[in-house]
């Protein structure tokens, strides 16, 4: 019986017997010691070689069955579900990954003058409300002096949480002040949540492909880390099912609209439907909500917040970084109350509090209204260049890229050819001065090299053009050679 010759069953243990005949055959599938589609032994068989009782082994593999770790052939027996094996590489290979802290530093992109950078998904400068957020500045100081630099409280000012409660409003979320947790910036969001649920050894699940700075801070709180393949209209369901019930996650970390990197909305069936596959496995959603307000095509831009009615799934993290202003380091979180007091610690252990005095001119520039116009201004420029990008995108890019079409958002996310490296394209790119950010970023173990992303949040869009031909150009070239057999075998070597 090869791998099941190891199993021993205790019955002095105080666990079920059929129980601890489930985890040990859940384990030899995890630790990838069974082959797809391997069948397990006979009831009869295991049942004797153990001296058990049948029942015992049935009522294991039972449980293997409805965790959809092995899968039932009627009258000929019971085999081990394929795919799985890729999950215990996965498993496996996170677990030798915890050290990579390199990762982050690897997407740093260096941009040089006068580059087409088409890789930073940060807003451009020279959007920035300077003058009016000057303004809020000095009446803050007007108004409160030295207080505006006390320590503020670590939960966040009270007038801008209650500001903050009136804004989301319009969102569909009805938030109260207790569950508003201020944040500097969304990727402190992340990591205060990860701090806050984590312990180590923890799975989280996320996208594939997903947002940089999240893998990284769960890599940092040593959580395993799985991810789910995204389709055209969200995360595949019947693969995160599969997954919830194998692994248990604490939490899904999802971006529902406009997804980084790829740009994808989900549909709003498909939020329903996570919303209630978590409500059944008691599962959290950590929704990364970093641009919903840049709708341009999209019929659905609902948050997963607003479907959490009751307000015990969802910790809902809002950046301000790709409307408004990055370097503010300003975004807030709304949580679930069983999480307020672990959150507020988290928060308070890793900055105290979030700048008072950037708060206050918050508050100011939203209870003024001046912070609408800014957001439909910036969703117009944004809007431009996301036209004209589209448009180049189709009259140039060779039909033998894939392309998904975003509804919305900064960014475009590219499959090359089989035999076409997108490290290769980065590294030509960036010697014709065009910045993109290649997809190994974006991937939990970084091993991918046929995707790429193109951003147009820091390019003007009478330049995008002339970045798009050279892309293509590039592309078509690599295409050739590759055809030409001439393709010589990648050496990996860190690109960023
Ligand atoms: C998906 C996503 N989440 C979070 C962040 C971090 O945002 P913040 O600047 O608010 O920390 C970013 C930044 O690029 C992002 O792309």
């Amino acid at each position: 019986m090869g791998s099941f010759d190891g199993i021993k069953l205790y019955k002095d243990k105080g666990e079920h017997l059929y129980v601890q005949l489930y985890k040990a055959i859940k384990e030899l599938i995890v630790k990838g010691e069974l082959n797809n589609d391997e069948k397990l032994p006979p009831i009869r068989k295991l049942a004797k070689k153990l001296k058990v009782n049948n029942v015992t082994v049935v009522n294991a593999y039972h449980i293997l069955e409805q965790e959809g770790l092995v899968y039932k052939k009627i009258g000929s027996g019971t085999y081990v579900s394929p795919d799985l094996l890729a999950y215990a590489y996965e498993e496996r290979g996170v677990s030798n990954n915890l050290g990579s802290l390199s990762f982050i530093e690897q997407g740093q992109i260096q941009i040089q003058k006068n580059m087409i950078n088409f890789a930073s998904a940060t807003p451009m400068s020279e959007l920035f409300p300077v003058g009016d957020f000057k303004q809020a500045l000095n009446e803050v100081l007007d108004r409160d002096g030295g207080h505006a630099f006390d320590y503020q409280e670590s939960r966040g000012y009270f007038p801008l949480r209650k500001a903050l409660i009136e804004y989301v409003e319009e969102y569909n979320i009805f938030a109260n002040i207790d569950s508003i947790q201020i944040i500097s910036g969304a990727q402190q969001g992340i990591d205060i949540a990860a701090k806050a649920l984590l312990n180590y050894d923890d799975v989280v699940i996320i996208e594939s492909p997903s947002y940089t700075g999240a893998i990284a801070s769960f890599k940092s709180r040593g959580a395993k880390i799985i991810d789910v393949k995204l389709l055209d209209d969200g995360i595949d369901i019947e693969d995160l099912d599969k997954k919830i019930r194998i692994f248990k996650p604490k939490f899904l970390y999802l971006m529902p609209n406009f997804q980084n990197p790829t740009g994808i909305s989900y549909s709003r069936d498909k939020k329903e439907k996570i919303i209630e596959l978590c409500k059944q496995h008691k599962i959290y959603i950590v929704e990364d909500d970093y641009l919903s307000d840049l709708n341009f095509y999209s019929k659905d831009n609902a948050t997963l917040k607003s479907l959490d009615i009751n307000n015990e799934l969802v910790i809902y993290v809002k950046s301000f970084s790709k409307i408004f202003m990055p370097g503010l380091r300003l975004g807030f979180l709304i949580a679930p109350p069983i999480f307020y007091e672990h959150l507020l610690l988290a928060k308070h252990s890793s900055d105290i509090s979030t700048s008072g005095l950037l708060q206050r001119a918050l508050e100011i520039y939203f209870t003024k209204g001046t912070w609408k116009d800014h957001i439909e201004y910036m969703g117009e420029k944004y809007k431009d260049v996301f036209d004209v990008m589209l448009k180049n995108i189709k009259k140039y890019m060779p039909s033998q890229v894939d392309f998904i079409y975003p509804q919305g958002g900064v960014n475009f996310w590219f499959k090359l050819p089989k035999g076409v490296s997108s490290k290769n394209l980065y590294e030509t790119a960036i010697k014709k001065n065009v910045a993109i950010a290649p997809g190994n970023l974006f991937f939990v173990h970084q091993n991918d090299d046929r995707h790429f992303r193109l951003s147009i949040a820091s390019v003007d869009s009478d330049e995008v053009e002339h970045g798009i031909i050279i892309i293509s150009n590039i592309i078509r070239d690599l295409i050739e050679v590759k055809n030409d057999g001439e393709v010589k075998e990648e050496v990996y070597r860190p690109i960023l």
